[in-house]
């Protein structure tokens, strides 16, 4: 195979580069097309542009495989954890046990929040979505530590420990919040995600018992949400930090990416969809028919992926664990069987066949959110939790490698040069 690409442009040609990955996907460096040729490329939704080589995952759309760090996702929910996914990582390797038990500690230490929070907290309006005051307590969290980058490990172990450790509390506590109870302090015996189910379901009255396979569940849907490359919050991260901008910031802007219902937020419109199908009656044919016609405006929420064409792999893993966790959970969900009559009707359906559209990752997260108990609002705020270590390690990597400050051109279409007319002058 060439190792260029040669481009010719209007009279003008380069010699471009190929990148070959370490699965053999190819990527045309078009670092000098501009300078060489004057002309840019146009790529709306970056649906076929890289911007950066990253060791983190990798993901084939079309074969449905997603590695972390080169491991299987199917071994990694069937076998790890989420601190030891999120060690790995942040950190490249699987950990030993001794590197675990310090990386558990070191979070554990920091699950508390500095209790001047709480004047912001108190702020917002009761009814504030618990996306945007996750975002805004991240953000805020960078007025209370020191900036930080990447050349003092000791600072930046500091700084990844506390984002961990305080991301449940700080989550938790906007449910606390919505529904006018005192927020519950984290109890450093439990584990990452018993800690959570405590800090949202006790009260200073009476402690909440977390079942061993409620604590299990968060663990697979946080593994299998840990990371997902050059995705809209990712990328977000990534951008945002190019500027030099500190950690908290940088993933504050990415939990408000994730906000929207294209993407994080699916996981709340999935739920919300399928409540209406089942308050309508459950006719499954109804909601295909209008998602099929443009100008409803109405598209199947939880179907269709940028990148999987074929199967989403996580989605696999979830609809497998769905009916196990229900039944040991001891809930009937009907919303269960909506879900699964809308997947085989629209598996089904030319349209979806033919647009490759199948059940993403959010298609089944939501009704196990549901059975364990967490209120719909919570659910994006879950993966934001669950995507905490992609971002982190995606915004490492791009502070130590040669990145340049993000900084996308455009193709102008406004009007031409013209004189400037006087208010008096005009109209
Ligand atoms: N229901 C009905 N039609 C759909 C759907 C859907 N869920 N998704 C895509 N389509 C159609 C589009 O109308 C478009 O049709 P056209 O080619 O005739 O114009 C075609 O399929 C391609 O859709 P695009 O929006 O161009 O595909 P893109 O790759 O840009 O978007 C996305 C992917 C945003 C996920 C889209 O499929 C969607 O909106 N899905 C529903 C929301 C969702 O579940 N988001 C979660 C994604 S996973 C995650 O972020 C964790």
């Amino acid at each position: 195979m060439s190792e260029n690409a040669r481009i010719d442009i209007q009279g003008k040609s380069i010699e471009a580069p190929l990148l070959i990955g370490s699965e053999n996907e190819v990527g045309i460096d078009i670092a000098k097309l501009r300078s060489s040729t004057g002309a840019i490329t146009f790529d709306p939704g970056f649906v076929n542009t890289g911007s950066c080589q990253s060791a983190i995952t990798f993901l084939d759309g079309e074969k449905g495989i997603l590695r972390y760090r080169g491991y299987p996702i199917e071994q990694l929910a069937g076998e790890s954890n989420f601190m030891e996914v999120s060690y790995l990582i942040i950190n490249g390797e699987l950990p030993t046990e001794t590197q675990l038990t310090a990386f558990e500690k070191d979070i554990t230490y920091h699950t508390m929040l500095h209790e001047d929070l709480k004047h912001i907290y108190n702020a917002f309006p009761k009814n504030a979505h618990p996306m945007a005051i996750l975002s805004c307590i991240v953000n805020a969290l960078s007025t209370f530590y020191p900036d930080v980058g990447t050349e003092d490990e000791e600072a930046l172990r500091l700084a990844v420990s506390r984002l961990l450790g305080k991301i449940t509390t700080i989550a938790a506590w906007a449910y606390q919040k919505s529904i006018g109870h005192p927020m519950v302090y984290p109890k450093n015996n439990l584990d990452y995600c018993e800690n959570l189910l405590h800090m949202m379901f006790s009260v200073p009255a009476a402690d909440y018992e977390v079942p061993d396979v409620f604590a299990k569940a968060l663990n697979v849907l946080f593994i299998l949400h840990a990371d997902h490359e050059q995705n809209c919050s990712t990328s977000t991260v990534r951008l945002v930090g190019s500027s030099k901008a500190n950690l908290f910031s940088s993933i504050s802007a990415g939990i408000a990416a994730l906000s929207g219902p294209l993407h994080g937020g699916a996981n709340q419109a999935v739920l919300e969809m399928l409540q209406e199908i089942h308050a309508d009656g459950g006719d499954v044919q109804k909601f295909v028919k209008k998602a099929k016609d443009k100008n409803s405006g109405f598209r199947l929420m939880g179907f269709g992926h940028r990148v999987y064409k074929n199967f989403d792999p996580r989605a696999q893993i979830i609809k497998s664990y769905c009916d196990e966790v229900l039944e040991l959970v001891g809930v009937e969900d009907p919303l269960l069987d909506i879900a699964k009559q809308l997947e085989e009707s629209a598996l089904k359906d030319d349209y979806f066949v033919e647009k490759k559209l199948y059940p993403n990752v959010d298609f089944y997260s939501g009704i196990i959110y549901k059975a364990l108990g967490f209120p719909v609002p919570m659910f994006t705020p879950l993966f934001a939790i669950g995507r905490l270590p992609g971002w982190i390690s995606h915004w490492i990597e791009m502070n130590n490698g040669p990145a340049k400050i993000g900084r996308p051109r455009q193709i102008y279409t406004g009007p031409n040069e013209r004189p400037f007319v006087p208010i008096t002058k005009r109209g």
